[in-house]
């Protein structure tokens, strides 16, 4: 029986290996993590991480071919192939920082893998990592191997949270990178044969170690350019009368284009994108190629750009002062059937309006109080850090901050609503009798276009809808920030 050992579990690990769980019954996978309280909740009713299907594929496999354990070291020692899906968070501190990539978890999982290892083991890079991190982790590795052999491959994951599981079960591709030896294509073909139990031949891409690197470091830079490049029309729209929707959608009609990902929105989140983005820019400077590094780093200052225009427009629209008034936002997570709040735009919107002293009461239908009272408190970057070494969240936000569990409550008696993720819930809401509980002018800033303004307009909000035709109300306003 071929066994698996996944370091990190967490929202790329967890899904990932119980699915490959799910799809090989002859495979034993066991996925280990630092964190003790996680490894906890993976084996408990309650995971972790919230994401659509996951509970039924977990529950099926848990304790057959699928394990949780914080025992680290024996299941990798035991383990013929490792796959390391831990942290990369952007570096804080020294050479690279607030750009380059922060390898801390990853060095130290390949020290610890070369010091229990006893068999030839193949080790997979899950996580995403700087073009030629795998050169680093071989040497680290060979180094310390005591006569084993290590081949690195590279297999990022390209699922997206909210659809993790469907995108796991018919992935798009699935991208492995190895040395061009015979041993690195002999790994190649070992890891492939593990995806081929459910994926086509035809969807698995080889290719070299590089290439399979930045092959994932590029494509979150195009996906996040997208929203970019749709959320800067949308203020030409905004500016112009033109709609968004309308916009995009004659635009992504065009087949080189095509349709998806040109939602215009408050801005894009997630743990990923402006992570890899500052990654790829510091690499490009690294290498001298500073209009390369220029470029990209556009795609990340649009949605910075996004994010206060539409904080503006909340505070110039409700008489340019926020002060003391209540503002509901519904939404917190970074996209809607996540719990997950990384980066999510919310808390830029969130500290803006708290900024302007604002009394802000915060609902999502997945995310926990004490999540969200520590991401307002949290500095840029250190989220990106194994729970329990982050630091307290300060109490001083709290004050001005409530979360409450029901869209109704939040929306009482405040000036103006904010919805910042697109849960679907958010459509169904009775209007009206959030409209009759509110003070008067009653605002709705749609940071989701997924509101029926004109239905909310005929009950008598006034409403503000990313890059749709403003309300004379918002005509003359300062939008810009
Ligand atoms: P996460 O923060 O949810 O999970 C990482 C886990 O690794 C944590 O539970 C942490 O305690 C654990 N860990 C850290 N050092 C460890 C060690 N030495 N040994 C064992 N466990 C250790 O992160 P997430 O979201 O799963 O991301 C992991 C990687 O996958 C990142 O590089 C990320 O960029 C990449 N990725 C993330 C995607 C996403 O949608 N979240 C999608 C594709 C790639």
């Amino acid at each position: 029986m071929v066994k698996i050992c996944c370091l990190g579990a967490g929202y790329v690990g967890g899904p990932t290996m119980a699915i490959i769980a799910l799809k090989c019954p002859s495979i034993e996978v066991v996925v280990v993590d630092i964190s003790v309280a996680r490894i906890a909740a993976w084996n408990s009713d309650q995971l972790p991480i919230y994401e659509p299907g996951l509970d039924e594929v977990v529950k099926q496999c848990r304790g057959r071919n699928l394990f949780f354990s914080s025992d680290v070291e024996k299941h990798v020692a035991e383990a013929d192939i490792i796959f390391v899906s831990v942290n990369t968070p952007t570096k804080t501190r020294g050479l690279g920082a607030g750009k380059a990539a922060d390898l801390t978890y990853w060095e130290s999982a390949a020290r610890m893998i070369a010091d229990v290892s006893r068999s030839d083991k193949i080790v997979v890079e899950k996580s995403t990592v700087p073009v030629k991190t795998a050169e680093a982790i071989e040497k680290i590795l060979t180094h310390n191997s005591k006569g084993i052999d290590f081949q690195i491959l590279s297999n990022p994951e390209f699922l997206a949270e909210g659809t993790a599981i469907q995108d796991l079960l018919n992935p798009d591709r699935v991208l492995i990178g190895g040395r061009e030896t015979p041993e690195g294509q002999r790994a190649v073909e070992a890891l492939k044969s593990v995806y081929a139990h459910w994926v086509p031949d035809g969807c698995i891409i080889t290719t070299n170690l590089w290439s399979a690197e930045l092959s994932k470091l590029a494509a979150n830079a195009f996906l996040a350019q997208r929203i970019s490049s749709v959320n800067a029309i949308s203020a030409l729209c905004e500016a112009t009368g033109a709609d968004v929707t309308e916009v995009a959608y004659a635009v992504g009609r065009d087949s080189r284009i095509g349709p998806k990902f040109l939602n215009a929105s408050v801005g894009f989140g997630g743990s990923c994108f402006q992570k890899d983005i500052l990654n790829l820019v510091y690499i490009c400077e690294c290498n001298g190629l500073t209009e390369v590094a220029n470029y990209w780093k556009q795609v990340i200052k649009i949605n910075d750009y996004q994010k206060s225009r539409f904080v503006n427009r909340v505070v110039s629209s409700m008489f340019n002062t926020v002060s003391g008034k209540k503002v509901a936002v519904l939404g917190f997570a970074f996209k809607k059937d996540t719990g997950d709040t990384r980066e999510t735009p919310a808390i830029d919107v969130c500290k803006g309006l708290l900024g302007d002293k604002a009394a802000v009461s915060i609902y999502d239908p997945q995310v926990t109080e004490e999540q969200i009272q520590r991401d307002l408190a949290l500095n840029k970057f250190d989220w990106d850090h194994p729970l329990h070494l982050q630091p307290m969240s300060p109490t001083a936000v709290k004050q001005q901050v409530t979360v409450v569990w029901d869209a109704y409550e939040a929306t009482k008696d405040a000036h103006g609503v904010c919805v910042l993720t697109e849960w679907d819930e958010f459509k169904s809401l009775d209007f009206q009798r959030i409209y009759d509980q509110m003070q008067k002018p009653a605002f709705v800033f749609d940071g989701r276009n997924v509101l029926d303004a004109d239905h909310l307009r005929r009950i008598g909000f006034i409403v503000y809808a990313i890059g749709k035709p403003l309300d004379p109300w918002l005509k003359d306003m300062p939008a810009v920030a």
